[in-house]
């Protein structure tokens, strides 16, 4: 297969953030490999279902562990995006095994594949987990894209979502340096906005627990503003390195009161406690280098409650 600039494979396209990825690729005239680990399944019919699918979305099964499931579905792409992880809404019994080898194996085999496939740039999707566990960094500072989550400190305290990001993360950069690939990474927030997904994600489950009165610690960004950043990201030849990808950094109980306005019917907690903070992180990076610009807080509440509900989640 000859290699076309608009031939873009996405990982885990099911997914509640890759489903906006692959919505928005496909609305700009690409053609989309979309890996999922099970075609048939119903939860993945929706993209099949997006404008422009037709002729232009094909899906191929692959498993972040299965390297020539991987490079299958790259050949001829001449991007990936790497969004595939798991991202549990409970611990799994074995999170090293269930948790970080996806994440880190599966991103050298998906970092080995781009080079066989001759891709010529991987977007990795990252995280604020990557960023924001820095128990040394001064707390009156923003933290930026020079922030990295220290390793040694989510082992020690059991976060093995984000020492499986942060690693792979650092992997990926490290290895793009090494060998040539042209590797940018996207560190969303917390993703809020509405789902086309029938599966609850994690986040998505955070936002319906909250407006149920559960306590929790967030740096929102809506998934479709995270999809622009992608774009811009792969498009822009001056991309480099990682880039923060956060709207807004907000107290909780400031969360509840814009909801309280929009929604005084739902049930928030009254007291929030000495827990809580607003995350300093930064963006300016992406807004000043890439040109991103987000959505007003209020409509990614609004959009994702009224989704929810029309999904019979609330
Ligand atoms: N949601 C957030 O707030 C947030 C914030 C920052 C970063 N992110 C990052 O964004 C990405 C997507 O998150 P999401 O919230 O959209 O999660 P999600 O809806 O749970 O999607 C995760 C995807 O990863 C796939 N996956 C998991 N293990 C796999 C494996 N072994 N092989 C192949 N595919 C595998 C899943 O495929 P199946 O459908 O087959 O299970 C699913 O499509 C992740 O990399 C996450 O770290 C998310």
């Amino acid at each position: 297969m000859v290699m076309e600039k608009k031939r873009v494979c996405v990982t885990g396209a099911g997914g509640f953030v890759a489903s906006w990825i692959v919505k928005l690729l496909l609305s700009k005239g690409y053609i989309v490999h979309g890996t999922v680990r099970d075609p048939s399944d119903e939860k993945n019919a929706h993209l099949n279902k997006l404008e422009r699918a037709r002729g232009n979305l094909k899906l191929f099964k692959a498993n972040l562990l299965d390297y020539d499931s991987l490079l299958s579905a790259m050949v001829g792409c001449a991007g990936v995006v790497h969004v595939a992880c798991p991202v549990p809404t409970t611990t799994p019994a074995n999170p090293e095994v269930e948790m970080l080898e996806p994440a880190v194996r599966g991103t050298l085999n998906i970092l080995k594949a781009c080079s066989e496939a001759k891709v010529k740039r991987l977007v990795y999707i990252s995280s604020t987990a990557a960023v924001i566990f820095d128990p040394k960094w001064p707390e009156d500072r923003a933290k930026d894209e020079t922030c990295w989550s220290d390793k040694e400190f989510c082992r020690a305290t059991e976060n093995w979502y984000l020492l499986g990001k942060t690693e792979a993360e650092s992997i990926a950069l490290e290895y793009g340096k090494q060998n040539g690939l042209d590797v940018v990474a996207i560190n969303p927030g917390t993703v809020f906005g509405p789902v086309m997904q029938p599966i609850l994600n994690w986040s998505t489950l955070l936002l319906v627990n909250f407006v149920k009165g559960e306590y929790i610690q967030i740096e929102p960004v809506d998934a479709r503003d995270v999809a622009d950043a992608v774009l811009l990201a792969y498009e822009k030849p001056e991309a480099k390195g990682r880039y923060i990808c956060v709207g807004h950094n907000i107290m909780i109980k400031d969360l509840a009161e814009k909801l309280k306005i929009l929604y005084p019917d739902f049930s928030y907690l009254e007291n929030f406690g000495e827990d809580d903070h607003e995350y300093w992180v930064s963006s300016e990076k992406l807004q000043k280098e890439l040109g991103w610009t987000y959505r007003p807080l209020e409509e990614t509440l609004v959009d994702s409650i009224e989704s929810y509900k029309e999904a019979g989640l609330l």
